[in-house]
């Protein structure tokens, strides 16, 4: 690593890295499962708490994005090739750009409102059905995305802690 630059991400960095993380993979997971669980009491309290995590997730991925752009630099493992760090930026890059597709996509599907935590009654954003099928079939296609690139993510870390190299995930922990 470069002595002038941090070989681990700042604490905020970390803290939203960790939480939407948990959000994210929460969510996608329960989303699926939600659909078995369609016509059951359960739907629409795991429904009702799945729209309120994205919707705290959403000003926090703001946070996180615009944060990016403040944060202290941090440097990469010197085995890391010009052409890998490229890589992994541009795939960071994609990834972000999904995530928002998914939140925002999941709001203007919404077929009626919800209570945010059961508490607060957020409207329907858009009432043209035509519109939200759209968006629906918009959200479909990015989740699956965001699923893929989350194994990939995850599969590139386990990777390099099979190997022994235990930098990456440092720069996180
Ligand atoms: C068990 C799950 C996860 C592990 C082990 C993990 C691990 C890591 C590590 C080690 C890094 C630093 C890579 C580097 O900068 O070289 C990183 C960065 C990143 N991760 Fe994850 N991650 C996980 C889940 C997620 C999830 C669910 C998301 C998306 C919601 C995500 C999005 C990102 C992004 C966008 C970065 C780039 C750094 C940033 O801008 O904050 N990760 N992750």
């Amino acid at each position: 690593m470069t002595s002038a630059v941090s070989c681990r991400y700042d604490f905020l960095s970390r803290l939203l890295h960790w939480g939407v993380a948990a959000i994210i993979i929460y969510v996608t997971i329960m989303g699926y499962i939600l659909h078995s669980l369609d016509g059951s009491r359960w739907f629409d309290f795991f429904s009702e708490l799945n729209m309120s995590l994205a919707t705290i997730a959403t000003p926090v991925m703001v946070i996180r994005f615009v944060w990016r752009f403040f944060r202290p630099a941090v440097g990469w493992p010197s085995y890391i090739s010009t052409r890998k760090k490229q890589l992994v930026t541009f795939i960071h890059e994609i990834f972000y750009l999904t995530i928002f597709i998914v939140l925002i996509s999941g709001f203007l599907m919404l077929e009626k409102g919800y209570h945010l935590f059961w508490l607060i009654p957020v409207p329907q954003p858009l009432s043209s059905p035509e519109v939200n099928q759209f968006f629906f079939k918009v959200h479909r296609i990015s989740c699956m995305a965001l699923g893929v690139l989350l194994v990939i993510h995850i599969a590139a870390v386990a990777n390099y802690l099979r190997q022994g190299k235990k930098e990456i995930l440092n720069k996180m922990r």
